[in-house]
């Protein structure tokens, strides 16, 4: 770990210990404090006591803050991505996975204030990456009951609010529960409702599977919709875009995205007087844009680790080896049988692949059949090859971390014209 952070957690673990809430680890105050310090944001639990001139002088006093400038930019070294150095505006990245949407919402100019994220390895993978361990399960922060052990109002203030909020109870291949889901995965929207309710940032972005708009008879997207502009008086601007349309990426990954702008539900096109206000009037979806990127682009033309090629002693090597015959496709495992996907695109990444053997995307290559890297499988998202899986990150989670997450350059068209609004009309 670097050592700036590994500092930092000596200096502030012991002030940060009372303001961890349940589910979450006291590194993630601590990161998450250190760049607030250094981008001069407001710092999580202040509304509960934390105190910046009490971090600041803990920071001093262990040798870590010299000036506003050396701190930023050493801690902006340990951090291989690239956050604004002024940035324009402030997110939250809810859900956050391995950071897609924070990607996305940095290279818009903005800058991350608050990060959640419950499952520990991807939490390893955003720390490796950004420098920062998110806070944990957000249903501790944001509870049900609006007591003494809710954290809402300890999120630092924001802007915007992003988060790719779980498909599992909304898509086919999930519960299709809905907000019924036993597991409680549907109520997840609830709580970043209650987020948006108290904390009242400017906008905000959603996604999820395109399958959300079908689900439970369209009921599902109802009720989101209802509770967005009747309960939080935010505007609701749903469009679905594809990666390969959208993205100039090479994957056949289409999305449901939701925008909203506070305090926007009842604009109309008649009101003529007030309509250069209305950033829900002037918001304009990312137009398709051409592909030019190949799945060359993206695949390693040399020989890979040997783990991801079939063995010809393997059981189903004859099936794979008369069906996967052309070296110009993505293929994908279907559990009894394989599909070319002919649009030569990379079909959809899922979080399951890599677990019991379906949904994994093969290629023939100069070596063999395989399956594709992680490494690609990211790239297949639109990351670049800064980011980093953890040295001992097992091949299962790298697999459900890259499916799990989003195109990022769709998600940066998003960001920017999203940032580019906010700046018309200052809060
Ligand atoms: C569809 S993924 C979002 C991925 C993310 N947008 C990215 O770019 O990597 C949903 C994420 O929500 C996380 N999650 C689910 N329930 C959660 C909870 N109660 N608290 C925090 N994170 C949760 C999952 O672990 C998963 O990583």
């Amino acid at each position: 770990m670097n050592e700036l952070l590994i500092k930092l957690e000596h200096a502030l673990s012991p002030y940060a210990k009372q303001f961890a809430p349940e589910g979450s680890e006291i590194k993630a105050v601590v990161h998450q404090w250190g760049h607030a310090i250094a981008y001069d944001n407001d710092i999580f639990a202040s509304s509960k006591g934390a105190d910046a001139n009490e971090i600041l002088s803990r920071l001093k006093k262990a040798k870590c803050y010299n000036s506003a400038k050396q701190f930023k930019k050493e801690l902006r070294d340990c951090i291989n991505l690239n956050a604004a150095d002024n940035p324009e505006f402030t997110f939250i990245d809810l859900f956050a996975g391995i950071g897609g949407m924070r990607q996305g919402f940095e290279s818009a100019g903005g800058s991350c204030v608050f990060s959640s994220e419950f499952d520990k390895h991807a939490q390893d993978s955003y720390f490796e990456n950004y420098g920062e361990y998110p806070f944990g399960d957000i249903t501790k922060i944001a509870n049900e009951e609006r007591n003494h052990a809710n954290w809402i109002d300890a999120i630092p203030k924001h802007d915007i609010l992003v988060g790719g909020f779980p498909c599992q109870a909304f898509s086919i291949a999930g519960y299709r529960h809905g907000f019924n889901d036993k597991k409680g995965r549907g109520n997840l929207f609830f709580r970043m409702a209650e987020i948006i309710d108290l904390c009242r940032p400017r906008a905000f972005l959603l996604e999820n599977v395109k399958n959300l708009v079908g689900h439970d008879k369209g009921n599902t997207i109802r009720v989101i919709k209802e509770t967005i502009t009747q309960d939080l008086g935010y505007s609701f601007i749903p469009f679905v875009l594809n990666a390969t349309d959208h993205g100039n990426i090479p994957q056949n990954r289409e999305r449901i995205y939701i925008v909203g702008f506070k305090g926007e539900s009842n604009w109309s096109a008649e009101d003529k007087v007030r309509l250069d206000d209305i950033l829900t009037h002037q918001f304009q979806i990312p137009e398709p844009i051409e592909l030019k990127k190949t799945i060359f682009n993206i695949l390693h033309q040399s020989q890979q680790d040997k783990r991801y090629y079939y063995p010809d002693t393997h059981q189903y090597f004859n099936e794979l080896n008369s069906t996967i015959v052309s070296k110009k496709s993505v293929y994908q495992w279907r559990r009894v049988y394989v599909r070319e996907n002919k649009s030569n695109v990379c079909p959809t990444l899922t979080a399951n692949m890599g677990t019991g053997g379906h949904n994994v995307p093969l290629i023939r290559d100069d070596f063999g059949i395989r399956k594709l890297t992680p490494e690609e499988c990211l790239g297949f998202q639109g990351f670049t090859e800064t980011f980093k899986f953890p040295a001992k990150m097992a091949m299962s989670h790298r697999y459900k971390q890259a499916g799990n997450s989003v195109a990022v350059p769709v998600v940066s068209r998003i960001a920017l014209e999203m940032a580019r609004l906010l700046k018309i009309t200052r809060d």
